[in-house]
């Protein structure tokens, strides 16, 4: 594989910092340079050097598509912008890998299969799902369904460690359940795929281990970092009440993982990676 000739959107992101760190020699755009819901610039970019589009841009602001304007925001990027892409992929016989979330489904299930139905109960999550639909008709397409994403930038790990750092005891949700997903895992994931050659299709993609809930997760982030902090617990429901402008999210977001493990792709619990993150935190 040309690095050369890979082309990653959103290189900003959690994942797209990850990539150019994986594909230095990759050409990369954040919104700045290109804004993929503009379509006449998508249309104009020079694709001819481009074999492989990677997707790291989305709008993932769950409660903020809630709101009037970030519901626009979230379908132009996450179904209208992939729209775009695809165009320019089926045109130009570009391979395109984009990624998508638990979220397109209603949580119901405590294990999902790449095949299972769409049930999306939030904005977000119906907006990806449009996206997904739409890449799954360009003929070169790699989707990886992902959940509980962690790398460089906001997430989940660095709230606690925050938090953890100052001295609150925090209230955390114990009725959603999941694993986390690093990037480091994405993108080897992502490289395993395209080095490989791999059919086309969705794949799940998280690290592997036990599934836990987020209360669990802090506990587990506390632990590692030697913080003495409680961790009080309340059910989802109890948590959004009187809260305005919240997307209701899945409470199962586990993703059966058997499908690119069938691909001699080796998992990493998630427990290994979160105690690299932390060491790697702690000494920022
Ligand atoms: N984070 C999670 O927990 C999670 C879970 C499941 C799936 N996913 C999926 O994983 C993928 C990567 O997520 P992430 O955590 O890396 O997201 P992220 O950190 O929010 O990065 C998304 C990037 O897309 C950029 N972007 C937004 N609108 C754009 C536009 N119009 N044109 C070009 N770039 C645009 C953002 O730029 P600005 O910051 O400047 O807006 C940001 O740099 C996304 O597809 C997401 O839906 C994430």
């Amino acid at each position: 594989m040309n690095e050369a000739e890979i082309f990653i959107a959103g290189a900003n992101g959690q994942l797209g910092k990850a990539l150019r760190a994986r594909y230095p020699n990759a050409n990369f755009a954040d919104i700045d340079r290109l804004d993929i819901t503009e379509e006449e610039s998508i249309k104009n970019y020079d694709w001819s050097q481009t074999r492989i589009i990677l997707n790291a841009a989305a709008y993932t602001n769950v409660d903020g598509a809630e709101t009037a304007e970030g519901r626009i925001e979230a379908w132009k990027v996450n179904a209208h912008a992939v729209g775009y892409l695809s165009k320019v992929a089926r045109d130009n016989d570009i391979t395109i890998l984009h990624i998508s979330t638990d979220y397109v489904f209603d949580g119901t299930q405590d294990n999902h299969k790449e095949e299972e139905a769409f049930a999306p109960l939030s904005v977000y999550g119906a907006s990806k799902a449009a996206g997904d639909i739409i890449v799954s008709l360009t003929p070169k397409f790699y989707i990886l369904r992902t959940s509980w994403v962690i790398g460089e930038g906001r997430n989940f790990v660095r709230t606690m460690l925050e938090l953890g750092k100052k001295g609150v005891d925090p209230t955390v949700v114990s009725d959603q359940i999941g694993r986390l997903t690093f990037t480091s895992e994405l993108v080897r994931a992502i490289d395993h795929l395209l080095s490989n050659n791999l059919s086309f299709g969705t794949y799940n993609i998280s690290n592997s281990g036990e599934s836990k809930s987020w209360a669990d997760i802090t506990k587990t982030i506390f632990e590692i970092a030697g913080y003495q902090n409680s961790v009080n617990t309340i059910t989802t429901d109890d948590y959004y009440t009187g809260k305005e402008n919240t997307a209701p999210r899945p409470l199962n977001s586990t993703l059966n993982l058997t499908k690119i493990q069938t691909t001699s792709f080796t998992s990493t619990d998630w427990r290994d990676e979160l105690r690299l993150y932390i060491e790697k935190e702690l000494q920022s």
